[in-house]
């Protein structure tokens, strides 16, 4: 079993939890970003944690990336895809664009990242995947198609590769956060965020550490009869 993990958009909000959870429980952690190279510097000089910097939608670069780090950090066993953006607004105000890059980023990023991945973990006769998906992939949300649909997609992209998987030792699963306390999260408009709020049964906004806490047992042996799985953390929010 490998103990080299990599944690797309490792260095922020959720993936940062995630990042510092499985390094916590003994994991060599490689955590992805694609922008900020202070935040990442600033990032690793407090955690340790390497971090390397590459667009999860480009298809050539997660390649690249990856064989870089196996090669400087062993074999990847544990793949954590949770990089993703917004583009929110309605349908009529929504460009192409917008459509296209969180299609692009949310959902393409899944793919390249296991494309790059997958066939290792198979080899080795062990892996895992967690997909960070949505409650707005469950239940959609105003003003998210773009979003809604890239989340959506990966909850299907999740339960078709747990099944190439299954035999080989490599779990796939998929956790639905709701809404966490991060940056991605406050910026949806103040009177927006109250009513959203309002709706959820516990009565606050998740913590960070509270999904990445859900990630590191999808991670874990205890896991290895869970495949194909969407494990919801809500709140309460979207129950079905
Ligand atoms: N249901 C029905 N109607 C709604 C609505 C809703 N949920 N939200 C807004 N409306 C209505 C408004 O009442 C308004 O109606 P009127 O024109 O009749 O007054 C109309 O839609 C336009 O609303 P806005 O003024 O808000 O429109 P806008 O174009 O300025 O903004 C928006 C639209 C960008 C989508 C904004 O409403 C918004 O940011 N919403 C939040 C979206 C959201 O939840 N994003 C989640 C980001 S975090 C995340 O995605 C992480 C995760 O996984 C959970």
């Amino acid at each position: 079993m490998s103990k080299t993990a990599i944690v797309t958009g490792g260095t922020r909000g959720i993936g940062e939890a995630i990042s510092l959870v499985l390094k916590e429980n003994g994991f060599t952690v490689a955590a992805t970003y694609a922008g900020d190279d202070k935040k990442a510097a600033e990032f690793t000089e407090k955690t340790g944690i390497a971090t390397y910097k590459w667009d999860v939608g480009d298809h050539d670069a997660c390649i690249a990336g990856c064989a870089k780090v196996a090669e400087d950090l062993g074999p990847i066993g544990v793949l954590i895809n949770n990089a993703g953006i917004t583009r929110d607004g309605v349908m009529k105000k929504m460009s192409f664009d917008d459509w296209n890059e969180v299609i692009r980023v949310n959902l393409g990023g899944c793919f390249n990242m296991a494309k790059a991945c997958f066939p290792a973990m198979c080899d080795q006769g062990w892996g895992r995947i967690v997909n960070i998906g949505s409650i707005n992939g469950q239940g959609g949300q105003y003003g998210q198609v773009n979003y809604a649909a890239a989340k959506s997609g990966i909850h299907g992209f999740t339960k078709a590769l747990a099944q190439e998987g299954a035999k080989k030792g490599v779990t796939v699963n998929a956790l639905a956060p709701g809404y966490i306390d991060t940056e991605m999260v406050a910026a949806v408009p103040e009177q927006v965020l109250e009513k959203i709020v309002a709706k959820i049964p516990v009565g606050r906004l998740g913590q960070a550490h509270e999904i990445a806490r859900g990630v590191k047992f999808l991670c874990s042996d205890d896991a290895a009869f869970v495949t194909g799985s969407t494990i919801s953390m809500n709140g309460g929010q979207h129950m079905y």
